[in-house]
């Protein structure tokens, strides 16, 4: 199982403003779905009471929080991440998705194997940032670059960044945590 983290981050690494998303891009929301589809998708509890609609459809919905909350059927709750990433890979799950948000993204920097990330070309003053992360640690993959068009009012890149050296156990087993 590969561990990928996705967000959509701007150039000072703004995530969200007040438990919201500081922008609104169809396009990438779009993009979100087609990759998670299908996946398991894991969650801080704050990102999770945030979602608009609920549970997001057709993909195993994943918490982390260290309280008793309720949940519609179907969601997962668990303590901690190590408890979710063991579950989650022994239900057969290839690539599991880190879908925010902040203490989340910071909290599996150093065991995802990849990150995806929209960078939006905005400025916003955020309250919830996407961790640093060290270059020596990472390369770009891909960068597909998209200019601002009627639906979406912000120029804005997909990039794919992979970890140079790699777990040793990506794709084959799950120790989590031991990298
Ligand atoms: N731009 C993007 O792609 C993107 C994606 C997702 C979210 N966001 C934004 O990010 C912001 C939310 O981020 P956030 O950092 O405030 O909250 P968060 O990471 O979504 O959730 C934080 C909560 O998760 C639980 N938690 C975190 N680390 C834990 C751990 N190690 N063990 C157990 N539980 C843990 C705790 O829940 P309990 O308090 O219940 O214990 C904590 O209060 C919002 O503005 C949202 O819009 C942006």
């Amino acid at each position: 199982m590969i561990v990928t983290s996705i967000a959509a981050v701007a150039p000072n690494r703004a995530i969200g403003k007040n438990n919201k998303l500081p922008w609104h891009l169809p396009a990438d929301l779009r993009f979100f779905r087609k990759l998670t589809t299908g996946h398991h998708v894991i969650m801080g509890r704050k990102t999770w009471q945030a979602l608009p609609n609920g549970p997001l459809p057709n993909r195993v919905n994943v918490i982390i929080s260290r309280s008793a909350i309720e949940v519609p059927e179907g969601v997962l709750v668990f303590k901690n991440l190590e408890l979710a990433l063991e579950w989650v890979f022994r239900q057969g799950e290839t690539e599991a998705f880190i879908i925010g948000g902040a203490q989340i993204y910071q909290a599996t920097m150093n065991i995802v194997d990849k990150m995806v990330l929209t960078e939006v070309d905005i400025e916003v003053e955020g309250d919830a940032f996407f961790p640093e992360w060290r270059d020596i640690d990472w390369e770009e993959d891909t960068r597909d670059a998209h200019p601002a068009d009627e639906k979406n009012p912000h120029a804005y890149q997909f990039v794919t960044y992979l970890r140079k050296k790699k777990r040793r156990d990506a794709g084959r087993a799950w120790r989590p945590f031991d990298y």
